[in-house]
């Protein structure tokens, strides 16, 4: 018996149970449960207990172990392989090595805390503990036409979309995958492949979620947010990661190359970037125009000043009104 199988018999339960049914149900003695139940205490359960009624689960903390994660996990791909760490340098790596290892399609790495976080374009990603969701998806799309422009679509749109429905904030992508709400953001994503010309080994979505962050470092705070200060809230992060996989999983198996009219038309729905002006820097020169549209390889289809139309597929693209970077 471990004191996960007792907290899982007290949250099926849902109220009261003896000690001594405890003891009979895992055969151990009442001693044991009791200890079991300090070890839960002292892991931020609040378990009650009453003379001759038992014990009883009233809360469970905000911390993302194996446990929270699995327990109500409504998955069948994305997560079948959950691996969480207190610190690690960063998910994305962690994910790359255990990619290499072999480790299984849908795997998932999650971490309290990240030393080495990394963000897009070299820079760092701040990752304290406790304060956010910082994750990681392992695929290895095998035959797949998928192209990592589109699945970095998808990623966006699964993130916004478990933001919405989660927390009620009217969560927004600013293209390709920064989820912001306002104009600040709250979620940042890297993707990164292991691939050779005609076959993707493995695709890895790093993912950060700005959750419960309270205060951010001056620098920051002009243009980042967390759900915490959106909403006046804590969430339990656990939850929500539950609903961002689960989100991620229904738009990966319902739409194998997110190049679907209907994909992009969600996406597009949710897109900020669109219909505003936005510049980007070609051959060492500011451009500007306004984002008419996005194209089924995933590019942002720009007006520019000029009047010529083109595609932006990579790079960074400041949009009118969000954030500056
Ligand atoms: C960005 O917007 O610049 C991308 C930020 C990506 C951060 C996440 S946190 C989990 C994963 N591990 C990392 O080191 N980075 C990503």
């Amino acid at each position: 018996m471990t004191k996960q199988d007792i907290l899982e018999y007290l949250r099926k339960s849902g109220g009261y149970v003896s000690g001594e049914e405890i003891s009979r149900r895992f055969g151990v003695s009442r001693t044991a449960v009791w200890k079991a139940v300090s070890a839960l205490r002292e892991d931020g359960y609040e378990i009650d207990s009453v003379t001759k009624k038992g014990y009883h689960l009233t809360s469970a903390p905000d911390i993302l172990t194996q446990t929270e994660i699995c327990q109500g996990l409504k998955t069948s791909r994305i997560g079948t392989h959950i691996f969480t760490f207190d610190t690690i340098d960063s998910t994305n790596e962690e994910a790359k090595r255990q990619g290499q290892a072999g480790a299984p399609d849908g795997s998932v790495f999650v971490a309290e805390q990240q030393t080495g976080g990394k963000g897009r374009l070299g820079r760092v990603w701040t990752s304290p503990k406790g304060e956010g969701i910082w994750f990681s998806i392992l695929l290895r799309p095998k035959d797949s036409p998928l192209q990592i422009s589109n699945i970095t679509l998808l990623a966006g749109l699964a993130v916004c979309r478990a933001i919405r429905k989660f927390s009620g904030c009217p969560a927004l992508i600013k293209w390709p995958n920064d989820v912001v709400i306002g104009s600040k953001k709250v979620c940042g994503i890297l993707t990164e492949i292991s691939a050779e010309v005609d076959c993707i080994h493995y695709l890895i979505i790093g993912i950060g979620i700005n959750a419960n962050t309270q205060k951010f470092p001056e620098e920051l705070s002009v243009k980042a947010t967390s759900l915490q200060i959106e909403t006046g809230t804590p969430v339990l992060r656990a939850k929500l990661l539950q609903a961002v996989l689960a989100e991620f999983e229904f738009l990966y198996l319902s739409f194998p190359t997110a190049k679907e009219p209907e994909f992009l038309d969600l996406y597009r729905s949710l897109c900020v970037s669109l219909n505003r002006r936005v510049s980007t820097v070609r051959r060492g020169k500011v451009i500007s125009g306004k984002a008419i549209d996005i194209t089924p390889q995933g590019e942002l289809f720009v007006q520019m000043d000029s009047g010529e139309k083109i595609s932006i597929n990579a790079g960074e693209v400041t949009v009118q009104g969000i954030y500056g970077q």
